[in-house]
């Protein structure tokens, strides 16, 4: 996803804004660039990785300029596409994420008042109108160009012969890092990490006009205040730590993240939640909307929620929750999402805000628009993610639904004492499951010859086979489907050949007979089987072609072990292909655009 940067201050912008780019590199890009203010602007976007980028570069003194990662959504990865844009006569510089919908009127009307464009990019008629309303002053003309502008944004300018950075953001993330003397801009915290913990969120609306010494925040035409927050986050922990890849260190960092995330939510004492719904009566449905892997954590929170709190919960993709007439009523609205920017989710949290929902929002990143937005917000304690594709803050996500689930526990103390007693012991479970990495690999090796695999769960780990061929799918390019293990003979059988090898989760629970039947079904057609399987079971074996063993837990909590299993399975077979792990191919880690 597009990431933006900018800096102005006393240090030289070149380096600085570089580096702001790298530390944006997880988000996904497809080319980069940026400009420099001098006596006019200089203008640099002939690379499409960021180390080419800054071989090409030249010396610069500027104290001042903007950069930006380009991830295409009008036109296709270019020079001429990429960012900065600037206007006819190359004064302003701009750089964007977000999507402007009504570019094309613009710049049909743009081209009839004389503007010459050159990119196939909405983004490009926002120079064009920042040049059409300039006169003496870049915010003034920021202010007037947004009136302009339907869709959504965040974007910075500069203005030859100005010495200021004009921000202004709608819908798409947008922070500024304060420092001392100098000031940064960036689509997401890690940007600025290495120079600053000081942030400051803007709002939808917000203009911010920044100096080396100053920012004016305005909104609605008046001068505001932002709050500034401390980032609790290090570089160090944004950073790789010694692995190979960021994957592999926040697979390892998972039992930290579970302790984390139930920290402060259990008490050390006594076996009760602290959530402050415990005792919450008005709570009688809930609908969860969330994309991807937070879906699929929402699937399992579903059967969590409904089999120990005995509270009915619908689960909805929030692209298509957007468009549909879903009756919401007094329904508890929760919207997970891990970067608490995803546009389709935020578009569904605002709907359900809008209708009068009460507004719950589980997600990972301080301050981030999901948090904003929502009347409540429950954090889960994942860290940085950095690798675009999603591991601990799944196996936070998981953790958070564990414990609303416990919260709202219809079933007799003890049982519940002894569950939180097993939610406590589950770090050191995944952390047994972490052990057995070596093994695991062996059968990535096995895996990465195949181009098309198959996952089957049933129940509470039938969520579990979606996001394990996610995970597949994205970071191998393996061609991998989830199904209930029930469903394949509906249609499904058809592919399953030799060459089609299925891993089947199987839990010791009241899915364990069916799904043996199953995998017999499957072996019929010649699959080759792999069984992912508690440790103390026996019997699984003789069914199966091979067997990956987990730590035992009681059943309710096996999503979280067979999760792991499943990342470090995805991760080996990626390795073994040679694959992009981190950043895979046309992938984004924060996804703005609808
Ligand atoms: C997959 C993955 C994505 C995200 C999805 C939602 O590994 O990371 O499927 O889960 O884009 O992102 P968030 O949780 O930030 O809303």
């Amino acid at each position: 996803m597009c990431g933006i940067v900018g800096y102005v201050g006393y240090r030289e912008a070149q380096p600085i804004l570089v580096n702001c780019l790298k530390r944006l590199e997880y988000r996904g890009y497809d080319s980069c660039g940026l400009a420099l203010l001098g006596e006019g602007i200089e203008v640099y976007k002939d690379a499409v990785r960021i180390e080419a980028l800054e071989k090409a570069l030249r010396p610069n003194v500027s104290k001042t300029g903007i950069g930006h990662t380009r991830w295409a959504t009008h036109g296709k990865p270019s020079q001429v596409n990429a960012h900065p844009h600037t206007d006819c006569s190359g004064q302003v510089a701009v750089v964007h994420n977000g999507v402007i919908e009504n570019f094309l009127q613009l710049k049909e009307q743009l081209i009839e008042e004389g503007h010459t464009f050159r990119s196939d990019t909405d983004t490009e008629v926002i120079p064009h109108l920042i040049e059409k309303y300039y006169q003496d002053s870049l915010e003034k003309a920021v202010a007037r160009a947004i009136v302009d502008l339907t869709g959504s944004y965040a974007f910075a300018a500069i203005h030859a012969g100005r010495n200021e950075l004009v921000v202004a953001r709608k819908e798409s993330p947008l922070i500024l890092g304060i420092g001392d003397k100098e000031h940064f801009v960036a689509s997401d915290v890690p940007a600025v990490l290495d120079y600053t913990d000081r942030v400051v969120y803007l709002e939808d609306g917000d203009i911010g006009v920044i100096t080396a010494d100053k920012v004016t925040y305005i909104s609605n035409g008046k001068e505001i205040e932002r709050a500034e927050h401390r980032i609790p986050w290090s570089v160090a922990e944004a950073q790789k730590a010694g692995y190979e890849h960021f994957m592999i260190k926040e697979i390892h960092e998972q039992p930290r993240v579970i302790r984390e995330t139930y920290k402060g939510y259990i008490s050390a004492i006594e076996p009760v939640t602290n959530l402050g719904i415990e005792k919450d009566t008005s709570i009688t449905d809930i609908l969860i909307v969330a994309c991807g892997t937070s879906y699929y954590a929402s699937l399992v929170g579903k059967h969590l929620i409904q089999s120990l709190a005995q509270i009915p919960v619908r689960v909805e993709i929030a692209s298509e929750f957007n468009y549909s007439d879903t009756v919401l009523g007094k329904t508890w609205f929760i919207v997970i999402t891990q970067s608490g920017e995803t546009a389709d989710s935020i578009r569904a949290l605002r709907k359900a805000k809008e209708s009068g929902c009460r507004t719950l929002a589980i997600t990972n990143v301080v301050g981030s628009s999901a948090t904003r937005i929502a009347d409540e917000t429950l954090y889960i304690k994942a860290g940085p993610e950095i690798c675009v594709a999603a591991t601990k803050s799944f196996i936070a996500q998981l953790t958070m639904f564990y414990l609303i689930a416990l919260a709202r526990a219809s079933r007799d103390v003890r049982s519940r004492a002894g569950m939180i007693l097993e939610l406590r012991q589950l770090p050191n479970k995944v952390q047994e499951m972490l052990d057995r990495e070596e093994e695991i690999a062996k059968y990535g090796k096995y895996l990465a010859k195949y181009e098309n695999v198959f996952f089957v769960g049933r129940g509470l780990n039938f969520p579990i086979a979606l996001e394990g061929a996610l995970k597949l799918k994205e970071i191998s390019y393996i061609h991998a489907e989830g199904y209930p293990a029930g469903e394949l003979k509906h249609g499904p059988f058809a592919l399953l050949t030799p060459n089609t090898p299925v891993i089947a989760i199987v839990t010791k629970d009241n899915t364990y007979d069916t799904l043996l039947a199953n995998i017999k079904e499957i072996k019929a057609r010649e699959s080759p089987v792999i069984a992912i399987a508690g440790e103390s079971d026996e019997e699984i074996k003789k069914y199966v072609d091979f067997v990956i063993k987990v730590p035992d837990v009681d059943p309710v909590f096996s999503p979280v072990i067979n999760a792991v299993a499943l990342q470090l399975l995805a991760y080996y077979t990626a390795r073994e292909r040679g694959c992009s792990i981190d950043t895979p191919r046309n992938l984004a880690k924060s996804v703005t655009v609808e």
